[in-house]
């Protein structure tokens, strides 16, 4: 008798009964096309990790050969300008779609109790997804990504008390060096992507355990 892979993995993992259950959860009748904003920006998430995942085949993160890297993925590689045009306007993208969402979210007052806590954790998200553009940003080490990273870091260092702490941190020195990007590029392509997963994945537990909220 010939057993299906579904069939073969039922049997072992119980895989029909978890689908049953995404599948049949139930949306509630208020939901419109406006609380579509929070899948798209996870949708744009998973287009980000797909596409760097290529990039990262061919980036070389140094001062001396990142330039001639991108250059090499747009020019020489099949696809490449399409690859790399994509991470740069779905990063965009994300950023919009995070802020409609966070607007939706604010609009119809889905942040009152119990949702508080989903609400502080969106906030985070906001910040790793702006965090995730200007790391980034400098990547390139294009004049716009060197100049944008200096005012950026500029910026920090202005911050009382803390601020030269901040900057030296974020520049692993006091100017724009390979220790710069190395540091950009070990927060776009590990800590980020880690932690912003993490929290993910607590928003997702807290919108399935609380439910969408009624509308005001
Ligand atoms: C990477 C960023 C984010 C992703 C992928 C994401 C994803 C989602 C998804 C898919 C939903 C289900 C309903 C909907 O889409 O409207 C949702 C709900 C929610 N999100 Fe986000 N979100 C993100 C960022 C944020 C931000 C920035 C905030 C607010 C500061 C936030 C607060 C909430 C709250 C409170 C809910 C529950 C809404 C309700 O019950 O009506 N999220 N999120």
């Amino acid at each position: 008798m010939k057993l299906g892979v579904v069939d073969f993995l039922d049997e072992r993992l119980d895989v029909r009964r978890i689908a049953r259950e995404f599948a049949e959860h139930r949306v509630p009748d208020h939901v419109n096309w406006l609380y579509c904003f929070g899948g798209i920006t996870f949708l744009c998430f998973m287009v980000q990790i797909a596409t760097g995942i290529l990039l990262a085949f061919y980036y070389q993160p140094t001062t001396a050969s990142a330039y001639t890297s991108v250059l090499h993925i747009s020019d020489d590689l099949p696809f490449g300008v399409i690859l790399r045009s994509l991470h740069a306007w779905t990063a965009n993208i994300m950023i919009i779609m995070v802020m409609v969402h966070m607007l939706r979210v604010f609009f119809h007052g889905a942040y009152r109790p119990p949702r508080e806590l989903n609400w502080v954790t969106g906030v985070l998200l906001f910040f790793m997804t702006v965090t995730f553009g200007f790391s980034g940003y400098l990547l390139p080490m294009n004049q716009l990504s060197y100049w944008a990273t200096k005012v950026g870091s500029e910026i920090a260092g202005a911050m009382p008390f803390v601020g030269q702490y901040i900057q030296n941190f974020l520049l692993g020195g006091a100017k724009i060096s390979d220790a710069t990007l190395t540091r950009f590029y070990a927060i776009h392509v590990v800590i980020l992507p880690v932690v912003l997963s993490a929290f993910l994945a607590a928003h997702f537990y807290m919108i399935r355990k609380q439910g969408i909220a009624d509308p005001l």
